[in-house]
């Protein structure tokens, strides 16, 4: 984990004004130089800037298309900047504003934990394992996953990434044809995606990192399909059951469709499941006087209720489900990068070594060579 520094006096005094225009003219002074990425889940003020945002997948892809830019400033957190700097071309530099902006999901598996994890599940499975990476994880994960002939997914196409690392093993099969999976480090993205496609839930188990062997005897792991590691995602987690129930019992007739971090019982209650991306397409598409509840970050709810009002679009709780990471970085840390790059200085540079970044590659390449995806859940 990173840690940012106090951003320097003077910045705290910049009022919103002189930030919008700071930032406005750094952008201009550094033209086709600079490119700003925003995740859906940055604040208005940060999203007002960017010039591309995305979901992860989206993201990570243009990234990689930026042929022109010398610098991408990732308004996004640490993961989605180590992706972006995997990605890059030749001396392009990535950075990110703030570099506490950590993901505490991806910080859930770490690379000694990851390879603790992979010899005793070999030793117990007693046939191939295919491991699988949320890209919300460490560049060390990823490189991980890279050289043990796995790849990455996102929630845009965790199936057809999960379907791939089964290599031809459908539900119903005999135990031992095709690859068992190793879903890191999001739990629920892997039950969600696993129960979507056909398996049961008989067919996975939890391994915790924090228990010896994972909390599991042999033979679960041997019985198992599914080898889901226990990850979450703090703000999806905040959404339970009991919100769709009440979401249900209120005169609006709302539509609910959640983000598949969400818990498995979440999910089975929602109408829909699907990505960011997915969520966005669904509710800009949907007909007008229709009605939504949305399981997800709540800047980009909050975007949707204004961007389509007849949609009628809330949360699905009044607990703001707010990542706060993603919150760290403000116009505040964004001029400051931006300052520093006009005066010929990069700062908050993110740099992954370059055997990592090699094995990372091939995992995020396997990934991104896939057919774009349907969503998680097709209920
Ligand atoms: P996506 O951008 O892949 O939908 O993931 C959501 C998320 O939690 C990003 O951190
Ligand atoms: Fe991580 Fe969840 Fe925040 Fe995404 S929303 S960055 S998974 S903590």
């Amino acid at each position: 984990m990173l840690f940012q520094p106090p951003l320097a006096r003077k910045y705290a005094e910049l009022d919103g004004q002189t930030l919008r225009e700071g930032i406005r003219r750094f952008k201009d002074q550094l033209g086709k130089r600079l490119v700003i990425l925003g995740h859906h889940y940055q604040q208005d003020d940060i999203i007002a800037f960017a010039d591309i945002t995305g979901d992860s997948l989206k993201l990570s892809q243009l990234a990689a298309e930026q042929a022109d830019a010398e610098f991408i400033v990732f308004c996004g957190v640490h993961f989605m900047a180590e992706s972006a700097d995997i990605l890059r071309r030749g001396e392009q530099q990535v950075i990110l504003p703030d570099l506490s902006a950590g993901c505490s999901m991806a910080d859930m598996a770490t690379i000694e934990q990851a390879e603790v994890a992979w010899k005793i599940l070999h030793r117990a499975a007693g046939m191939p394992i295919t491991p699988v990476t949320y890209v919300n994880s460490s560049a060390a994960v990823k490189a991980f996953v890279g050289r043990n002939e796995g790849a990455c997914c996102t929630s845009s196409n965790a199936r057809q990434v999960v379907e791939w690392a089964l290599r031809g093993a459908r539900p119903g099969d005999a135990e031992d044809v095709g690859n068992k999976v190793l879903f890191l480090p999001d739990q629920h993205l892997g039950r969600n995606t696993a129960f979507a496609m056909g398996w049961p839930l008989s067919s996975m188990v939890v391994y915790d990192p924090a228990e010896p062997d994972g909390g599991l005897e042999p033979e679960q792991v041997r019985r198992a399909r599914f080898i889901l590691w226990k990850g979450h995602c703090s703000v999806h987690q905040l959404f339970t059951p009991e919100h769709v129930e009440r979401m249900r019992a209120r005169p609006e007739p709302y539509q609910i469709i959640v983000h598949p971090e969400c818990a498995w019982e979440v999910c089975q209650k929602a109408d829909d499941v699907g990505s960011t991306e997915y969520i966005i397409r669904t509710i800009r598409e949907a007909p007008e006087e229709s009605w939504w509840a949305v399981g997800t970050e709540i800047h980009l709810v909050q975007r949707l209720a204004r961007l389509y009002p007849t949609r009628h679009v809330r949360s699905l709780t009044d607990i703001q489900c707010l990542c706060t990471t993603m919150y760290r970085i403000d116009p505040r840390h964004l001029y400051w990068v931006l300052e520093e790059l006009v005066e010929g200085r990069v700062v908050n540079r993110i740099r992954v070594d370059d055997e990592t970044r090699r094995w990372a590659r091939v995992a995020l390449d396997r990934m991104l060579s896939l057919r774009p995806s349907q969503p998680v859940s097709a209920k």
